[in-house]
């Protein structure tokens, strides 16, 4: 008897690579995905803590998933509700006070014992809540995934944080840091890329952190375990994220400079443009040692394309130390950049700080770095016009006869393809850009069709 699967992800790319475990753990048991959430007999919902309005969708959500219940219990039927994620990690005990009709609440290093705690509840005691750390880490554990990959895959090769920036949750909500062994890494890669995937993008919350046992027995970086992955046949592009300025080694740069898979985009965030809000956040490092980094990485591969994320508004932010923020983004030429209103996240020690910023401030500053940021990425995405840009097409495009791919730099590009031009890279001449994506044509679509 097959069952059906309702699976919501919230927060960042870890989030999506651990809803994609969960249903491959789930998938013994006989439960099958569906988009349909009114099929669905279980539901989960993997959330994300990182900030205030993240945290509160979960229980939006919840309201009208206990109006689901009721409506199939009506009918005779059930609906299993799960939390899992970051805010099942934090506010575990709170979630099932708050929301009783919840049946199951599983931290992110918790959900490889799904089974367990679904027969646990099939002994109609209760909600179960598991959200320890277990001492053993859940990936030897998991079931090898026999789902069919999607041409770019994600691949977690690091999790938790040890470095507490005193604005984030992370380190509470994931855990101590911890690296996959390499062989394990390769042997999931391999998986993978026998599944369909050509691109992988290694996942960690400081992948750059990196320091996995190696095949050789020694211990091996990020930079080591990318050329490994080269390597493997089948695969034609690799990225990471994210990284952390602190873990920019040598030996990782190198890897920009010498492995032609390793794409030329890095997201490396830094918050802030100032060394006073660096210091208050416990970044660890100062602007001067950010922009040295860069220059490194621009001597290693000069095309690289850069992304970083800002956080505005930051307890005691001035007005200059808001203006560095602006300073460095012109300095350093963003070609992509997220950025955030400062939001107190509960036990982190941010939170305790007495100079907050008010709301509306952190909104003015907010607008003016978005407003900067966007030109900058519509100029660089105008500089791409008329290159032949290789790309890597993912998924067909919203108009027929179309399919979209990425450029190196991770830019979106679309282009009239037959469907079989998916999961190959094809060499793309720019003929427009918007502020989100790239137009092109094939350049030698007559041999791809031949
Ligand atoms: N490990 C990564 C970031 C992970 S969280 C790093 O060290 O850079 C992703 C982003 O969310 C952060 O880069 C930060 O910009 C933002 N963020 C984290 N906590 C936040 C908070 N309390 N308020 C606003 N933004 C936050
Ligand atoms: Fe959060 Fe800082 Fe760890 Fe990144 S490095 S996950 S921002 S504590
Ligand atoms: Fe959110 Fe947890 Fe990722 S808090 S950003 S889902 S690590």
């Amino acid at each position: 008897m097959t069952r059906k699967l309702y699976i919501r992800t919230y927060g960042c790319q870890m989030n999506v690579y651990d809803s994609a475990r969960m249903a491959d753990v789930l998938a013994p048991l006989g439960y099958a995905q569906t988009e349909a959430l009114d099929d669905a007999d279980m539901v989960l919902l993997n959330t994300c803590h990182i900030r205030e309005k993240a945290a509160e969708k979960l229980f939006s959500d919840l309201g009208r998933l206990r109006r689901l219940k009721n409506d199939k219990a009506k009918d005779g039927g059930q609906l299993v509700i799960g939390v899992a994620g970051c805010v099942a990690q934090a506010e575990g005990e709170e979630i099932l006070a708050r929301a009783p009709f919840v049946d199951l609440v599983l931290g992110p290093q918790t959900y490889h014992r799904l089974p367990e705690m679904i027969a646990k509840l099939a002994r109609g005691r209760g909600p179960v809540l598991d959200t320890e750390f277990p001492p053993e880490p859940k990936f030897d554990y998991l079931p090898e995934s026999t789902a069919p990959q999607a041409v770019s895959a994600f691949l977690s090769v690091q999790e938790g944080c040890d470095k507490f920036c005193t604005f984030c949750v992370v380190p509470y909500t994931r855990g101590a840091e911890f690296s996959r062994p390499a062989a394990a890494v390769i042997a999931e890669a391999e998986r993978l890329i026998a599944a369909g995937a050509r691109e992988l993008t290694l996942l960690g919350q400081n992948v750059n952190a990196y320091h996995g046992a190696g095949v050789d027995g020694g211990i091996w970086g990020l930079g080591r375990l990318i050329r490994a992955l080269a390597d493997l046949p089948g695969l034609e592009r690799l990225r990471y994220t994210t990284s952390h300025p602190r873990d920019m080694s040598d030996e990782l740069i190198e890897a920009h400079r010498d492995v032609e898979k390793l794409m030329p985009f890095l997201h490396l965030p830094v918050q802030s443009g100032s060394d006073a809000m660096l210091a208050a956040m416990n970044r660890g490092h100062t602007i001067d040692e950010y922009r040295r980094i860069i220059d490194r990485l621009r001597a290693a591969r000069p095309d690289i394309a850069l992304s970083s994320d800002f956080i505005i508004g930051f307890p005691g932010e001035s007005d200059e130390d808001f203006a560095a923020s602006l300073a460095l983004v012109r300095e350093i030429g963003f070609a992509q950049a997220f950025s955030f209103k400062y939001s107190k996240r509960p036990g982190t020690p941010g939170a305790a700080l007495r100079a907050q910023i008010a709301e509306s401030l952190k909104s003015e500053r907010l607008q003016i770095l978005q407003e900067l940021v966007e030109a900058q990425q519509r100029r660089f995405n105008d500089a791409c016009a008329g290159r032949v840009l290789p790309v890597l097409f993912e998924k067909p495009g919203r108009h027929p006869g179309q399919l979209v791919g990425r450029s190196p730099y991770l830019q979106w590009v679309h282009a009239q393809a037959p469907s079989r031009c998916q999961g190959a890279v094809l060499p793309v001449r720019i003929t427009g850009a918007g502020p989100n994506s790239l137009a092109g044509e094939i350049e030698t679509l007559a041999e791809v069709v031949a």
